[in-house]
């Protein structure tokens, strides 16, 4: 039996997705066939409670230089880390001289909050292209892995953080062991590691299956961030779940001992076991319901092609990867997915081949039926696209269940 990453424990394999391609890269039409595959499998540890994946990508892989994911895409999101910058400078970040450090900081999104109240900051992010947007909004970037070493350089260099932050990107790093000895080694007294990353009882609970791909390593629980933060002499000292992404826990983590956790921990944990969480019947039924949602969305494009329908893609995420290639969906079902992010724009999606246009494309004209890839996003995107509805068009969407709004 295959044995835990963080704690060696057993662990159950629950779903197996088959062959997945990297969902952040996206082939020119000229490198069709050039994608690196691996086996997408996710398991329960029965030891821990984390769920992780069996078969890992190489971190080069995932995040090379031209990583194309930029986070700022989102105006939902702008105003969530504005917000979230905004909380902490009034905390962690008010004393003098205040040191903070981004695990991840992509384009800049909250680090120029950050910055821009004239606090002293570092982000850290491999994706170098992503880092240059940050650079250019006034930030320090380092460009390179946060791992142990480069956290002790970044001590060595510019003392200790009062906060650490790390927003949908703890949970994309394996070696997780090195980011906790990293963060030990950086962080000062008293101060806090905090990251946000979707949570696995949301995933669980609406069957958010394509929240599982290749850069989600580990879905987290309550449970498990508790007993990861005690193995590194951490401990979780507050959870807030948060509406972002289709469900969001920030937990924040200190020092063993030096602070006292909130109550909110304890009512998450009780509300997890409720919820069956760290129950292996729990996984069971969810690979049912998986199965259940791929056939219901296959039958509907079928029908749809069938009936000479104009369908299209809305977002090409990296949750499509897992739809568009665990389901075998591909050009001959959705004419096109149209994304805002220039630089998906004229590539195709990895493993499934479906052209990605700009946004204006979905305008020209209107298809009959959008798939809206980008779930998380809908309230945004919809009220943008209003038009589309008013002109007789409807949304597909795949979970928790196939349906047609
Ligand atoms: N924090 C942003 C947000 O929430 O929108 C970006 C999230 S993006 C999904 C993940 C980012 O983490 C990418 O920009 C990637 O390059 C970066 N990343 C991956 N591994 C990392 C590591 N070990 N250290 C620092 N950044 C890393
Ligand atoms: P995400 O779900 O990982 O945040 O990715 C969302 C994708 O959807 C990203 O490639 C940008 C794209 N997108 C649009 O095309 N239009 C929009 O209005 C929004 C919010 C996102
Ligand atoms: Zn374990």
């Amino acid at each position: 039996m295959p044995t835990c990453r963080i704690c060696e424990g057993p662990v159950q394999e629950f779903f197996d997705f088959g062959r997945q391609p990297v969902s952040d890269v996206f082939p020119a039409p000229s490198e069709i066939g050039t994608e690196h595959f691996y086996r997408l499998a996710v398991a329960f540890c029965e030891n821990c409670t984390m769920v992780q994946q069996l078969e890992e990508v190489s971190r080069d892989r995932m995040f090379p230089a031209d990583y194309p994911y930029r986070s700022s895409g989102s105006a939902l999101m702008r105003q969530h880390f504005e917000g979230v910058a905004e909380h902490f400078l009034a905390t962690e970040l008010s004393g003098p001289d205040a040191f903070y450090v981004e695990i991840g900081c992509n384009d800049g999104i909250m680090l120029n909050s950050v910055r821009a109240a004239g606090v002293r900051h570092l982000g850290v992010d491999p994706a170098e292209e992503a880092a240059k947007v940050a650079g250019a909004g006034g930030s320090r970037v380092y460009v390179g892995f946060f791992e142990e070493p480069t956290a002790r350089k970044i001590h060595a260099a510019e003392g200790p953080a009062q906060l650490i932050f790390s927003a949908n990107t703890i949970s994309h790093i394996a070696y997780i062991d090195s980011v906790f000895a990293g963060a030990g080694a950086l962080l000062d007294e008293g101060g806090v590691f905090v990251f946000e990353d979707r949570y696995l009882g949301d995933i669980v609970e609406h069957t958010y299956f394509d929240q599982i791909y290749d850069e989600h390593f580990y879905l987290f629980s309550v449970r498990s961030v508790q007993a990861l933060a005690q193995r590194f002499g951490f401990e979780l000292i507050d959870v807030e779940h948060l509406p972002v992404h289709g469900g969001t826990m920030r937990y924040t983590t200190a020092r063993a001992g030096e602070r006292t956790p909130t109550e909110a921990v304890g009512q998450w944990l009780e509300g997890e076991r409720a919820q069956r969480l760290w129950d292996w019947a729990t996984y069971e039924s969810f690979a049912n319901r998986v199965q259940e949602n791929c056939e219901g969305l296959k039958e509907m494009l079928t029908r749809l092609r069938d009936e000479g329908k104009r369908v299209v893609g809305y977002g090409a995420t990296c949750k499509s990867a897992t739809v568009l290639n665990y389901c075998g969906i591909g050009p001959e079902s959705i004419s096109f997915i149209s994304d805002s992010t220039a630089e998906k724009q004229s590539r195709v999606t990895p493993g499934s081949h479906i052209p990605i246009r700009p946004s204006e494309a979905f305008r020209e004209p209107y298809p009959d039926y959008a798939l809206l890839f980008a779930w998380n996003h809908a309230e945004e995107i919809m009220a943008k696209e209003r038009e589309f509805k008013e002109a007789g068009g409807r949304w597909i969407l795949y979970v928790p269940k196939v349906h047609i709004i």
